[in-house]
């Protein structure tokens, strides 16, 4: 059965080492907890019990902006990810949100063409937002209205 819990404290430990697996620049453990101190939108994807992804957002007045949506590296590419994405869609639209905005990887190029075919577009560019193997990459800014 799949569902998607809130986040708890109780998941960190496994949050972070699945990111760690996933991402070659993980957030860390702290970075997580941060959010769910904040109050930021957090869930897992559960099926029969075990964790295959997991989401963060952070909700502003009239969007949502999508910090990390992540699937396990061996169940990529079987879907989970757009049913997550668009069960956050749903959870925004409720919220009353009519955007939803996100940062990716320049060098993503497979990140850019999930969200592209899930209906975001390019709509700007952040040079150096994030660190890279040797200096930073750019991030490019996706929005998706609602
Ligand atoms: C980006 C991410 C969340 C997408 O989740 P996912 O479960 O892999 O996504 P989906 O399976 O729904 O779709 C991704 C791809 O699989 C393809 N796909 C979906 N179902 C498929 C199926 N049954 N058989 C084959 N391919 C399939 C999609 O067409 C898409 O193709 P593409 O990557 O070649 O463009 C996930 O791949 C991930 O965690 N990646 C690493 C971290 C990352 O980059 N996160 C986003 C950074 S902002």
């Amino acid at each position: 059965m799949l569902h998607y819990p809130a986040m708890t404290d109780a998941d960190l430990d496994a949050v972070a080492a699945a990111e760690r697996r996933i991402y070659s620049f993980p957030w860390t453990r702290g970075n997580f907890a941060d959010s769910l101190a904040a109050g930021h939108g957090a869930w897992l994807a559960r099926e029969d019990g075990e964790m295959t992804g997991y989401a963060v957002v952070m909700p502003a007045p009239d969007e949502v902006h999508l910090l990390n949506i992540s699937v396990l590296p061996e169940l990529q590419r079987r879907g989970r990810g757009a049913a997550l994405l668009i069960r956050l869609f749903d959870l925004a639209r409720m919220q009353g949100a009519r955007r939803m905005l996100l940062e990716v990887r320049a060098g993503n190029v497979s990140g850019r063409g999930f969200y592209r075919r899930h209906g975001f577009s390019e709509i700007g560019l952040r040079r150096d937002y994030y660190p890279a193997l040797e200096g930073r990459e750019n991030a490019i800014v996706m929005a998706h209205d609602l």
